[in-house]
Parts: structure tokens; sequence; C-alpha cells
């Protein structure tokens, strides 16, 4: 079988994994109607996902401070407010003088007693299922994917009303969550720029009851928030992190320096005369996407977290 053929069938493989996921929708269907569109609700009321982790598990994981050796910080919440990481990490230098950082487990222990929701990253080494699941949607979108692990308790709020920066999919579990969908959106947000947009909270919204084995879909952007309704929830959210347009300039910009018709004067006359040096901007631009090795460069800049296929 030759390199393309298995590529293909890898990609074949993926795309019917997450289909599994989103059926009866079809994924042609899916990336037509909702793909970074409007939210997808699926009721299952299955198993169906119950090997790709537990909360048990999950939860001698936190009390044991496991998520925190992983790069990014778990989150905690408390009837909606967010713990912040100083309350729960010590950071201290070690022998080699190098920073160290270990959590506070009482804190964390206590916090759980009390209800609180723990968003936990990186735990897929501890949840074979899981990875491979993260690896499947990583291949079918061809996008970065992030799986965390939402723990949380009856009663008491994770998140306050919030949206993500990537598309998310939420695979409940096990134990049963209520969940606010917004119709408020806002419009292609990406992490870090921007600043902070007002919730509405009289905007409509969907009430929707997450059972094992259920989905639902949400755009970024989708305002939401969760709670809830069993002694303990667990669900999976998939975080689809795809590569936006600003990417691509700002990955091309810092390959820019190696075009001579980039490192080219802007003509002489001073601002406005640079002003109006957009045409000879789009029209060297669009000569140096001409080039072979733009389309080497652009899988080279934008394809680096995406798993080798
Ligand atoms: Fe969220």
């Amino acid at each position: 079988m030759n390199q393309r053929a298995s590529q293909a069938e890898l990609l074949g493989a993926s795309q019917a994994r997450v289909a599994q996921v989103i059926d009866p929708v079809d994924w042609e269907h899916f990336c037509a109607e909702y793909w970074d569109r409007k939210p997808l609700y699926l009721a299952d009321g299955s198993d169906r996902f119950a090997s790709l982790a537990d909360a048990a598990t999950l939860r001698r994981l936190v009390e044991s401070g496991t998520p925190w050796q992983y790069r990014r910080l778990p989150e905690m919440y408390i009837d909606s407010g967010f713990v912040p990481h100083e309350d729960l990490v010590h950071e201290y230098v070690d022998m080699d003088g190098r920073v160290a950082r270990a959590p506070r487990m009482d804190r964390v222990r206590q916090l759980l007693l009390n209800g609180a929701t723990a968003n936990c990253f990186g735990q897929e080494a501890h949840f074979p299922e899981l990875m491979a699941l993260k690896l499947a949607f990583a291949q079918a979108f061809s996008a970065e994917v992030e799986t965390s692990l939402f723990y949380s308790q009856k009663d008491h709020p994770g998140l306050a009303p919030h949206y993500d920066c990537g598309e998310i999919f939420v695979l409940q579990i096990s134990g049963r969550k209520r969940w606010f969908v917004s119709d408020q959106r806002h419009v292609n947000p990406i992490v870090g720029y921007g600043g902070p947009v007002a919730y509405d909270d009289k905007a409509p919204h969907a009430t929707i009851e997450l059972e094992p084995g259920d989905l639902l879909y949400l755009p970024r952007g989708t305002f939401h928030h969760a709670c809830a309704l069993t002694e303990e929830s667990l669900h999976t959210s998939v975080a689809i992190k795809m590569p936006s347009y600003l990417d691509l300039l700002q990955a091309l910009a810092g390959n820019a320096a190696d075009l001579d018709a980039m490192r080219d004067y802007l003509p002489l006359g001073g601002p406005a005369a640079w002003a109006d040096a957009r045409v000879e901007l789009v029209e060297r631009l669009r000569g140096a996407t001409a080039l072979p090795a733009y389309g080497a460069a652009v899988q080279r800049l934008l394809g680096r977290r995406i798993p080798a296929r």
C-alpha cells in the first residue's frame, strides 16, 4: 500500500470514528450544516462513552494531585467562581535551582468536599480510549485537539456563563448535567485577542439535560453554562483548535524575510504613499503564494501540532 493510500485510509478511519460520535448525523451533513454554524444536541442515553474515562478514577487523580503535573494546570471552580491557580499551587526552587511546583492538596481536597468542579487537561495517559478519541478528532479535522475531563458535583455550577474559542464537542460520560446554551454568540473569538464580551442573560437560550451517551456540539463563541444534576457528573470536552487566516498571516509574516519582494523598500513619499502601496502588497503576496515553497511553508508553520498521519 502506498503512502497516499494509507493516509486516505487513516483519514477515513478517523472520520468514521467522529461519525460514530455524531451519529445519526453524517460527516458531510455535519460539516455543511453545523460546523462553526449552530449547536447540535444528540440524545443517546447509552453507555457508549463509558470506556473513555470514569468519575471515580478522575476524582482519585485530582485528590492525588496528578493533573498538576501536566503542562496546562487543571482548573477548579466553586459555585461559578474560578479558583486562582496561585491559591492551589505552591512554587519553590528545587536543589538544582529550578522552579518546581506542587499542588496544595489540603485545599484541593477541601474544595472537592465543598462541591467543586475540576477541569483536567492532559489526562489521556490514564485513559487510553480518550487518547484514541483525541487522535481521531485531530486527524479528522486536521487540527490541534484538546480533550479535557470535567468532573462536577450536584447543584454546584462550574463555570460562570462564558464562551470558548474553539469548537467544542461535549461527550457526557456519566451522571447528568443541565446545560444552558444561549443564542448569544461572539463572532470568531481567538484566544488572547479582544476585550471581554458581556453575557446577555436576556438572550434566548436552550435548556438541555445531558445524560450518559449524549452529545452536545457548541460552535466557538456560543455562550453557555452548566450544572450537574447527579452526585457526580463526568464529561469530556473535545476542543478543536482550528488555525485562522490570522495564524496564516502571522506564520507567513515570519517567513516573509526570505522573500526578496518583501524586503523591498516601500515607495518614497511617507505614510500616505505607504498606504497607497496596498495594491502592490496584494500583488506581491499573490506572487509569494504562487511559489512552490508556499504550500510547504504553510504545512510546516501550521501543521506542527497536528498528529502525523
Ligand atoms: Fe465552556
